[in-house]
């Protein structure tokens, strides 16, 4: 038995030193971090505050960020450049064009309405040329804001042609119309838009969003399989920790998720053994105890009756009754299952079971009732708390509060109470306050141990305190 205590005892120990160290870590963190102030902590603020809690979006954001920056700077640098490039190659080739135009017509003679030029421009170059009577040119028109294909056509007619010129180019028309300033005319030349600017790149980005998008939509598939292992180990855990069962629960997912579920469920099997272990082996202790108490009785009932044997019959009573209830505990106590229950009945039965005692007794449940718990043990901690009430007062009342997160039972009663530097020892087994108020009713001393055993088994816990009717107030909660 005490082998077993040992592990537990170490185990016990372990965790609070790594409780210990975890505390003095995060200490350190926190002074190596404090004096960090300003923009850069204003920063860290923001950013934990701006940023998804949950691990499913961040994993997505961390896909999702450099996705969107790379493609970004990929369609700035890529396709803008390419576009303004091809835009001073196709102006450059447009302005050729013109200018051959131009020495042609001022090498050849031409007739009055330029027929022959007119016509190769048409059909060879895709030109609309026209000689315009007036010999002046318009003023300049307005400048677009910044447009590459401004700035490239007049570059280039400024360097290959010299002439003045007059360029229009605004407008959402495919048709660019240039007029250039000869001797005695002024030709005006229609260029198609598609001829002299660059290719569009909207189809080329519409791709590549679309081609984001569905990879986006794999990724998202594929990391939501990723998370569920680690959803399901944290539920698992959450589970054990309320002292229910995960029965579907197994190693899943990636190979680090595997390893840590794999870790748990190897821990949960060693913590539930060594629980078992001590269970039985106390029932076995019990057990062979009472077989010699029994033996001890029958023996004491063969002496006859004197006064002097009343007294060793009282003691040996009294230990075969501890024995019995630590044995009821030890059996009663393994096994059973989580079930969700009316936690509202069952503090109607306690409170008829006080009545039946000859106590005014009075009940409240708020919230909803039903809470999975395993019935048989969580009646047993809460019967506890109100037959100690019941013994020590004439007033008994049991308030139900369940919300989102806990369920709270609290146990008044308007007794004696219990004063507060003896509130945590009264949890030890066999611990007695009685011996000095009343002698013969006193119990064994297990039922607020036990009561603890079973609200820490659920994940929850008891506290003692003053109850505003005078007496004791024992409160139990454990989480929903
Ligand atoms: N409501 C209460 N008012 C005053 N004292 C209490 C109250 N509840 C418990 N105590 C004190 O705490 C001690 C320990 O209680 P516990 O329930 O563990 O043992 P017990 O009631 O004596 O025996 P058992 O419950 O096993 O029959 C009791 O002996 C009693 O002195
Ligand atoms: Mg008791």
């Amino acid at each position: 038995m005490s082998s077993v205590d040992d592990g537990i005892g170490r185990l016990r120990n372990a965790a609070s030193h790594f409780l210990s160290v975890a505390n003095a870590a995060a200490t350190a963190a926190r002074s190596v971090a404090a004096p960090v102030t300003g923009p850069w902590s204003r920063f860290r603020q923001w950013l934990k505050l701006g940023l998804p809690k949950g691990l499913y979006a961040r994993a997505l954001l961390i896909i999702i960020m450099p996705m969107v920056v790379l493609q970004s700077v990929v369609a700035f640098m890529f396709v803008e450049r390419q576009r303004s490039l091809v835009t001073y190659y196709l102006s450059s080739a447009v302005t050729q064009e013109l200018a051959t135009l131009i020495d042609v017509y001022k090498s050849y003679p031409q007739g009055a309405d330029r027929a022959q030029l007119r016509r190769i421009a048409q059909e060879r170059l895709g030109l609309t040329v026209d000689f315009l009577p007036e010999t002046q040119l318009p003023p300049p028109g307005p400048k677009p804001f910044f447009s590459q294909l401004d700035v490239a056509l007049s570059d280039e007619i400024r360097k290959q042609i010299g002439l003045p010129f007059w360029i229009d180019t605004i407008g959402r028309s495919s048709i660019l119309e240039v007029r250039v300033k000869l001797d005695d005319t002024v030709m005006r030349v229609f260029v198609r838009r598609a001829d002299a600017q660059g290719f569009n790149s909207w189809i080329f980005l519409l791709w590549m969003v679309v081609t984001s998008l569905v990879v986006l939509t794999i990724a998202i598939l594929f990391l939501r399989n990723q998370i569920r292992p680690i959803v399901r180990l944290a539920d698992a855990a959450e589970a054990f920790g309320k002292g229910r069962e995960a029965p579907n629960f197994r190693p899943r997912g990636a190979r680090e998720v595997r390893r840590a579920a794999a870790a748990f469920l190897e821990m949960k099997t060693r913590i539930e053994r060594a629980i078992e272990q001590r269970t039985t082996m106390l029932a076995g202790v019990s057990h062979d105890l009472r077989t010699v108490l029994t033996r001890f009785k029958l023996e004491l009932a063969l002496l006859g009756d004197s006064p002097e044997l009343d007294a060793i019959k009282k003691d040996v009573d009294e230990m075969a009754g501890m024995l019995e209830a630590y044995l009821a505990f030890a059996r009663g106590d393994l096994g059973e299952q989580s079930a969700p229950t009316d936690i509202a009945a069952m503090l109607e039965e306690l409170k008829a079971d006080t009545e039946r005692h000859g106590r005014s007794a009075s009940v409240a449940f708020h919230g909803q009732p039903e809470v999975t718990v395993r019935p048989a043990a969580f009646k047993r901690c809460l019967a506890n708390l109100v037959s100690n009430a019941t013994r020590f007062a004439s007033t008994v009342s049991i308030t139900g509060h369940r919300d989102h997160r806990w369920l709270t039972v609290t146990v008044d009663d308007n007794g004696p109470g219990i004063p507060p530097p003896l509130r945590e020892d009264v949890f030890k087994p066999f611990l007695r306050l009685d011996d000095a108020r009343n002698q013969d009713e006193g119990g064994t001393g297990l039922g607020l141990a036990i009561a603890r055993d079973i609200a820490r088994s659920h994940g929850g816990d008891i506290a003692l305190g003053d109850s505003p009717l005078g007496g004791l107030r024992a409160t139990v909660r454990v989480p929903v």
